[in-house]
């Protein structure tokens, strides 16, 4: 049962709205002002707040800019009961943060309604913080890492970006599809939870039997993720991350793994997440490698050009490089990519599996 905080001086309006909800299945906490109702807040347990706009003491807006204000474990969703519909009040609710808003007096069918609209709003919240979770848990096994999948997520929504100005991606790459490879990119090697520590763990380069144990993981995850796609067909964000998983190593020029696609072949999502896992496999310290400078990070990406990557992402990304070393230092590592003067060029493919 999903917990309201019902906020309201007036208590005979209190008293009946919190009836209406109780009837309708939600738990209610009422609170008679805006200081006992942030008190409740800080308890951690309210993700629904309904609240009297005009009360003495604290208003509903301040109330709303205080609930922002404060680091929360998840988002709270808040709406705002006014007797005043005019703009300017609609705008300072906005800018003060509320969700929505309520006229007074408040039917009860209409906050039903607009509560619920809320719940759906939390819900897709729960679902991206599970997608990030279990992307996690596959990472965990994996500690060498640090924060790749942040930094590759937002690569990938910058190149996702950039081709969406094209006209050759306009079709395919919209706002939607941006969303959709930030949430789903960080679930590519989620089938390494199936990889051996042996193998997963080990310092040095892998010998053919260890490297097609390595290459499996796209296959099991793929395979997963189809398995949850097929289920839940409605799901679009599964479809993504199913194609994630199973091309990202997959080369332009058809020489990557698992199956050897080429060009077009490869969904554009596993082309896009190829560019920016490499780029960042190359540019952070491994336990077999340093961290490569960005600049000898793009020349190689640069050589790849046509062969291992996609013209049109290379391209892309060299526009946008300036936007991918903000990111690099935006989750700064530790030890930052060395100068220059980094390793061989054959340590790359080492990096990348
Ligand atoms: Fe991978
Ligand atoms: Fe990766």
């Amino acid at each position: 049962m999903m917990r309201v905080l019902l906020v309201e001086d007036d208590f005979v309006t209190a008293e009946l709205l919190a009836a209406n909800l109780r009837d309708f299945g939600y738990e209610v906490t009422l609170a008679g002002d805006g200081q006992e109702a942030f008190a409740q807040i800080r308890s951690g347990r309210y993700r629904l707040v309904v609240s009297d706009w005009e009360m003495p003491g604290m208003s509903g807006a301040e109330l709303c800019r205080q609930i922002r204000r404060r680091l929360s474990s998840g988002y709270i969703y808040v709406i705002l009961a006014t007797s005043y519909a005019d703009v300017a009040h609609v705008v300072e609710g906005i800018e003060a943060g509320a969700d929505d808003f309520l006229a007074k007096p408040i039917r009860p069918e209409e906050l039903r309604v607009r509560l619920r609209a809320g719940e759906r709003l939390l819900a897709l919240e729960g679902r991206d913080v599970t997608i990030f979770a279990l992307a996690k848990l596959a990472e965990s096994r994996d500690p060498d890492t640090g924060a790749h999948l942040e930094r590759m997520r937002e690569y990938c929504r910058i190149l996702a970006e950039h081709l969406g100005r094209h006209p050759k991606y306009q079709a395919e790459v919209d706002g939607e599809y941006v969303q959709l490879i930030y949430l789903t990119s960080p679930l590519h090697d989620i089938g390494k939870v199936g990889v051996p520590d042996r193998v997963l763990l080990k310092p040095g380069r892998l010998d053919p039997e260890e490297f097609e144990l390595m290459k499996a993981h796209t296959v099991l995850g793929g395979q997963t993720l189809e398995a949850a796609a097929r289920a839940h067909p409605e799901a679009q964000f599964l479809a993504m991350a199913r194609d994630i998983a199973l091309t990202h190593h997959e080369r332009f020029d058809g020489r990557g793994y698992p199956r050897g696609l080429s060009g077009e072949q490869i969904p554009l999502c596993g082309r896009i997440t190829a560019l920016a896992d490499v780029y960042d496999a190359l540019t952070t310290k491994r336990v077999y490698k340093p961290g490569f400078s960005h600049e000898t990070a793009k020349s190689i990406i640069l050589e790849g050009r046509g062969t291992h990557f996609d013209p049109d992402i290379v391209d892309a990304f060299v526009a946008r490089e300036s936007d991918f070393l903000a990111v690099w230092h935006r989750f700064n590592t530790p030890s930052p990519p060395l100068a220059s003067g980094d390793l061989d060029y054959p340590a790359v493919s080492a990096a990348v599996v």
